[in-house]
């Protein structure tokens, strides 16, 4: 069968849907991209025309249904163990120190954790850190991605997720299974997956109170306004003083100045201000 076409017109109403909808943003240079990507599932609800797609989006009574298909399907989930390590070791020094100075209670969030190699990592971190104890810490892991979601429950991991992992932390946490590894229950208990959309300000609000929000490598997804809204909701859950991680890519320095942002030698890190008015 050939490829349904997409017009400039259906990709410009697409792509505000998409948008609207996840906070994830096609420039011009993905139209085509979005065609293909999305050939699949026009072909699986029996549609033949974009437009014809578009609406179905906006007044199917499955469209909930699809809307949950396309947050996988539109997702990169690009992920792998103990990325940006130093960021990692930060949390085991600063956070934690911090954590221990006021009550001993850690809260984490990794808030597009993708398949879990992110909060996973940020366990096994703070297990080998050996400042606190796992009862003190709470990992709250989220994402879009309802097929990213149901790996990460798995726990099963293949060889490129580990490209960044010492052996010995393969050995310690993992049990080798099925040309692959399984996470350990003593690691995979320490966190708690759910679905979220972080452009859902009462979704992120229910998260709670957060002392650092690891959000990597996903704002490269969204547009400029959309990032802003993103760490404006941020700045409603974590503490003052609270850590906001990014990923290399990623500045929020001219977008708002919720955070003071930290430079270190090894890494970049913001800190939400201590008397901040939301912006
Ligand atoms: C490239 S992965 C990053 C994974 C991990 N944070 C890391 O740095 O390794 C990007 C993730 O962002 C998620 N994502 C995209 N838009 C989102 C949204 N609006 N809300 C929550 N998660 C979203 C995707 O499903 C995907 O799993």
């Amino acid at each position: 069968m050939s490829a349904v076409p997409i017009s400039e017109t259906e990709f410009a109403q697409l792509r505000d849907l998409i948008r609207e909808r996840f906070g994830i943003y096609y420039d011009d240079t993905k139209q085509f991209l979005l065609q293909s990507r999305l050939q699949t599932r026009l072909l699986k609800c029996g549609i033949d025309s974009f437009a014809a797609y578009c609406r179905f989006l906006v007044v199917d009574p499955r469209r909930e249904n699809e809307w949950s298909e396309l947050a996988s399907v539109l997702s990169n989930n690009e992920t792998y163990f103990f990325r940006e390590r130093s960021q990692l070791d930060i949390l085991a020094n600063e956070v934690v120190g911090d954590a221990l100075k006021s009550g001993g209670r850690l809260r984490v969030w990794s808030a597009a954790c993708s398949t879990g190699e992110e909060p996973l990592s940020l366990a096994m971190t703070l297990l080998e850190s050996r400042r606190i104890g796992p009862a003190a810490i709470t990992i709250k892991a989220g994402d879009l991605s309802p097929r990213a979601l149901e790996k990460a429950g798995a726990g099963f991991y293949r060889e490129l997720s580990f490209r960044a992992t010492p052996v010995n932390m393969v050995q310690k946490y993992f049990r080798p299974f099925d040309n692959g590894f399984s996470i350990k229950e003593e690691v995979k208990r320490m966190v708690e997956f759910f679905r979220i959309n972080l452009i859902d300000p009462e979704a992120v609000a229910a998260v709670g109170v957060m002392d650092a929000i690891f959000c990597r490598n996903v704002l490269i997804y969204f547009d400029k306004p959309t990032q802003k809204t993103v760490v404006q909701n941020f700045a409603r859950v974590l503490r003052p003083g609270g850590y906001l991680f990014l990923g290399h890519a990623e500045s929020i320095m001219r977008l708002t100045d919720l955070y003071e942002p930290v430079v270190t030698d090894s890494a970049i890190y913001y800190r939400l201000k201590m008397n901040h008015a939301a912006d």
